[in-house]
Parts: C-alpha cells; structure tokens; sequence
C-alpha cells in the first residue's frame, strides 16, 4: 500500500491550521507542513511538534531551493497549497508581498512540485494530487439580483488581494494544461471558525465587543458574503483529495448569504445572552468610511462539487457561529485584548 504524505503550505494560517487539526483527528496521514510564520500566523498547531505524524518546516515559499527541500523531505502524495497574503485591507494598502507571495510563491512551489511528479514512477505519479486554495473573490462582485457564481463565470477581480490570487489560479491551470500537472482548484467562499487572525471580521466584532471598544463596519454594512465553517471546508478538500477529477475547479461555499450587518447582529445578540453587560453590545456598532473598491456581494453556485462528489456543507450559520464564539471567549489570548 502506498504511504500518504500530505504536504501542507500555510498550515499555521486560519484555514490550513484547522485543516491540519481535521487531518490529526480524521485520517492517518503523515503531516508536512510548511509556513514561514508571518504575523498571519496562529500558535494553534504548536501542540502537533512532538507528534508522531507531524513535521514542521519554517521557510519561505517564495525561496525556490527551500521549496525545492521540503518537497523532497516530505515526499508527498497531495499538497494542500493554502499559504498566501490574505487580508484585502493590507493589499490595497501595499500590494507588493500579495504578489510575491501569492504568485512567485505559487509559482515556485508549482515548479517544485513539477520536478519531483516528473521523477516519480507512474504507479506514483497516479497517486499525485496539487490542490490550490483559491476565494470566490476572483470572480469580482455581484448586483443584488445577479445569480450565484459557476465555475464558468469569467474573472474579473476587483482588489489586489483577489488579482493575486485569480494570477496564481491562471499559472496553476497552465501548468496543468501544458505540463499535465495533476491540479484542482478550489473557489471557496468566507470561513469562519477558531484561530482566525484577529484583523479579520468575526475576530475584529469579538474583540472589539469584550473590549468595549467601537465595532468598525464598513459602509452600512450591507455588503453580502457566503459564510462557510471552516470544518466543512476541511471535509471538502478530503472529499475533494479522494473524488475529485484532475483539472477541475470546484466552488466550494456554506450555502448561507447574509449582509455583514445582519451578521454582527447574529454575533451580538449570542454575546448579549453569554457575556451579558448593562446594555448591548449592539451600542458599540459604528460605520466608518468604506473599503475602497469594496465588492458588494458574493454568492457561489456549488451545484457542480454537490452533484459531481457528493459534498455539501453540515453547519448551519447559528450553530456554527456559537461554537465559534464559544472558542474565542475560551480562547482571547490570540485576540491581544489589552492591544
Ligand atoms: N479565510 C477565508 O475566508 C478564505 C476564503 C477563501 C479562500 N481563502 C484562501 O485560503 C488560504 C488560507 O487563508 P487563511 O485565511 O487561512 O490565511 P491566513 O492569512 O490566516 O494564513 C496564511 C498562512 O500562510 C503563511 N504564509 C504567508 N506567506 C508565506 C510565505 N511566503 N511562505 C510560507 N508561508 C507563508 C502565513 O504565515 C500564515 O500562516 C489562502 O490562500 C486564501 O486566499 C481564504
């Protein structure tokens, strides 16, 4: 039987650390991970240091001779490709490590990871899988009316951040097309869940609330998103790693659209009921001035990975959102209170 070595880039991120936490708990696979621990980091795979299956490199993506040694360490059957610049506020802000990461870096692993599929023997090379974790966000923004996107909708990115990463979704299909890399993409829409960066929203409303500090919302709040736990992400990569087709992009969301305002209100009104104060935390709510650029909405069509693979997401927004809050509140030291 073939040994399964998964390598995972970013995994001390949000998404890639709760992956890794899913694989610990619900398969056997021998654990790489790479990351170079930027201030997007979390502590929350610390714990797997002295573990068995996990081992644990801090380089660079963007340096192709590490990239290069890791790969040959970890002699992977699949690599998980997470790591990324993320925070749209920080692209529009200096755009530079969007690209570089984000491009150069994906770029340098594809061609890392070309090497080593091309020395493999074909009973291995069968068994090689890239997966690159890509955001609904390269198709651009929706009209309130407008229908969900399909895997078919052109790109038409609107920030930095999002025209990074629809570049490193153009490179990971070319060398697909032209070297027969085995590669799937995955759109995915907002995760949430434990061990997100507190720049982010639900930390951000988290924080700001147990601080009793002003809760910044752009614009009204109106803009729409697709929510997904990121747990069920995790489910949809492994589903993903065992069905899917080579070459495919599957969009992959929560089926649950809210407008960022009603999603603050939802966060509220749990904290109002777990960590009551003299009033509500709803007085902390303040708009300030609005992202520029900022996409009104996003919305996926998963019709094609319901069908094809038979996936589709268990958490309901409430149920989810709870068990999230929950970690936080038993988890603030991520969350610098005081800062
Ligand atoms: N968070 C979301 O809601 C969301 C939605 C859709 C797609 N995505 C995609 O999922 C992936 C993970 O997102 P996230 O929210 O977990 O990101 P994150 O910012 O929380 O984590 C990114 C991780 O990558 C690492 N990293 C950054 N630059 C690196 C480099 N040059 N070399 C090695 N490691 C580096 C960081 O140290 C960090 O641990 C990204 O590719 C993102 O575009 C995220």
């Amino acid at each position: 039987m073939l040994k399964k070595n998964i390598l995972v880039t970013g995994g001390a991120g949000f998404i890639g650390s709760n992956f890794i936490n899913y694989l610990q708990e619900f398969t056997n696979y021998q654990i790489f991970n790479i990351d170079d621990l930027t201030y997007a980091s979390s502590k929350s795979v610390y714990h797997l240091q002295n573990t068995k299956n996990y081992r644990f490199f801090k380089k660079n993506i963007c340096n192709q001779i590490s990239v290069d040694e890791v790969i040959k360490k970890s002699n992977p059957n699949v690599i998980v490709h997470f790591a990324a610049e993320t925070h749209v506020d920080n692209s529009i802000e200096n755009s530079e490590i969007f690209l570089k990461t984000n491009v150069i870096g994906t770029h340098n692993l594809l061609k890392s990871a070309l090497n080593f599929f091309q020395n493999l023997k074909p009973i291995q090379q069968k068994n090689f899988l890239f997966i690159h974790i890509s955001t609904d966000e390269v198709y651009g923004s929706l009209k309130k009316n407008e229908k969900p996107f399909t895997e078919l909708n052109p790109y038409k990115p609107n920030n930095p951040y999002s025209a990074s990463k629809a570049a490193s979704d153009h490179i990971v299909r070319a060398f697909y097309i032209t070297h027969k890399l085995p590669v799937i993409t995955l759109h995915c829409s907002n995760n949430y869940g434990p061990n997100q960066h507190r720049e982010k929203l639900i930390p951000t409303i988290i924080r700001s609330s147990l601080s009793n500090k002003p809760i910044p919302i752009y614009g009204k709040g109106l803009n729409i998103r697709d929510w997904i736990y990121t747990k069920d992400f995790s489910n949809a990569i492994l589903k993903v790693i065992k069905k899917g087709k080579i070459g495919e992009v599957y969009n992959v969301g929560g089926n649950c659209q809210i407008s960022n305002l009603e999603l603050v209100h939802k966060i509220l009104n749990y904290l109002d009921k777990v960590k009551p104060t003299k009033t509500t935390y709803k007085n902390l709510i303040t708009f300030v001035t609005d992202r520029k650029g900022h996409d009104f909405r996003y919305d996926i069509n998963t019709l094609k990975i319901k069908q094809q693979l038979g996936w589709k997401p268990k958490t309901k927004l409430d149920q989810g959102l709870e068990q999230t809050i929950n970690w936080y509140l038993s988890n603030t030291q991520g969350l610098k209170l005081s800062a």
